[in-house]
């Protein structure tokens, strides 16, 4: 793989320079509740801005439905990069063509998804807007070159992660490259016991991970809203929990493996509501009508214990409804019991990260946080990230 660094040793000084990056933030209204993914993308655009590149980013928001929309506009992202840059950050639309700049300059394309040749399944589409693309910083005889530093896309085999790769000479960022290299110490020989912590609400979701993790791991920790699906294939009533019936007979024969270990107690409420009714129950007595959303107190010690004694840790999903503060504690519990645990340990993904500073718990109590929920999966699935793929190529 070429990288940023093999680019910078060429030179950059007043070329153009495309970089995918993910700034695909939650956001409540025009305010970034998380703004991780915007800090992990800097160094990158710090250090070709430095070097005196023009650098024009392309990035999405959401998942607009193939046409403009203000409520998916990276305004808010371009102005949030322009704070920790010190510098404007101006949005430029992909219609009007390369924008002037200057050395040193950096501006984001508007959110790349308002054009649905970006996620076509057409390869003649997405390559005549990779080419658009790549005509912003001059194509590749006008000296652009393409750097993939948005990690949180590279399992998309979109317009803007790949076909752009083959048309303009392509490096690894600094992010994808240090997130794949972390990764790969989890696909490769892993120091044991690895336990990996799941959850999240669906099952189904999740199976090919479990499937791909459990002759791996010596034991798969699950909470979320997927636990009560497992708990049903033990045979326990569930209450108004989710309940994925379609997945009880999976997720039976998954727990033959012996390896999967379940919650003893949760917490229940009347309602799906922070200021519902709760109460902590064992999984043998959730009433009626209630609905879990949280592991319980003796659930997080017993996933602490386990973690405790591990060497490697994945994490990838909230143990329960972590934004309503009744349903936090699981998370709360399970994050500071990786944080403890003597382990190399990997938070994976955009809601487990976010999770981590929302709850106010230190970032660097964890050896790695990635920026990607669905690509670090589909990574320690051992499936082809295409976005990895093409720079390899
Ligand atoms: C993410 O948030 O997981 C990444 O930015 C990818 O977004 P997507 O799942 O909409 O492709
Ligand atoms: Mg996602």
């Amino acid at each position: 793989m070429n990288t940023l660094d093999d680019l910078l040793a060429e030179g950059v000084r007043d070329r153009g320079v495309l970089v995918r990056v993910d700034l695909n933030v939650p956001l409540d209204g025009d305010r970034i509740t998380d703004d991780g993914r915007i800090r992990a993308a800097l160094p990158t655009i710090q250090a070709l801005s430095e070097a005196g590149a023009r650098v024009v980013l392309t990035a999405h928001l959401g998942r607009p439905k193939g046409g403009p929309d203000p409520k998916y506009s990276l305004a808010p992202v371009a102005a949030r990069l322009s704070e920790l840059l010190s510098a404007p950050v101006r949005v430029v639309q992909l219609a009007d063509g390369p924008p002037q700049m200057s050395p040193g300059e950096v501006v984001l394309v508007e959110n790349i998804r308002f054009d649905p040749r970006e996620t076509s399944k057409d390869e003649a589409e997405r390559g005549a807007l990779a080419d658009e693309l790549a005509a912003l910083v001059g194509g590749r005889d006008g000296g652009g070159a393409f750097v993939s530093d948005g990690f949180g896309v590279v399992h998309r085999k979109q317009a803007s992660v790949y076909d752009v790769a083959k048309r303009l000479p392509a490096y690894a960022g600094g992010l994808v490259l240090s997130e794949v290299e972390v990764l790969r110490r989890l696909t490769g020989s892993p120091e044991r016991p690895y336990a990996v912590v799941l959850g999240g609400s669906k099952v189904s979701d999740k199976l090919a991970v479990i499937d791909a993790l459990l002759p791996r791991v010596d034991a798969l920790l699950v909470g979320g809203g997927m636990c009560f699906t497992f708990l049903a294939a033990q045979g326990y009533g569930v209450g108004k929990s989710l309940l994925e019936t379609d997945q009880i007979g999976t997720c039976r024969t998954l727990l033959e493996s012996g390896k999967i270990v379940l919650p003893t107690d949760v917490v229940v409420a009347d309602a799906f509501a922070a200021d519902a009714a709760t109460q902590t129950v064992a999984v043998d007595a959730i009433p009626d009508g209630w609905l879990g959303l949280d592991i319980g107190p003796a659930s997080v010690a017993a996933f602490a214990e386990v973690l405790g004694r591990a060497k490697t840790v994945f994490w990838n999903g909230p143990m329960g409804v972590f934004e309503m503060a009744p349903f936090a504690e699981g998370t709360r519990g399970v994050a500071q019991a990786i944080i403890d645990a003597p382990a190399f340990s990997v938070v994976g993904g955009g809601d487990s990260a976010a999770a981590v500073r929302a709850l106010g718990l230190a970032e660097d109590g964890f050896s790695h946080i990635s920026t990607g929920g669905g690509a670090s999966l589909e990574f320690l699935e051992g499936k082809d990230l295409p976005g990895v793929a093409i720079l390899e190529s």
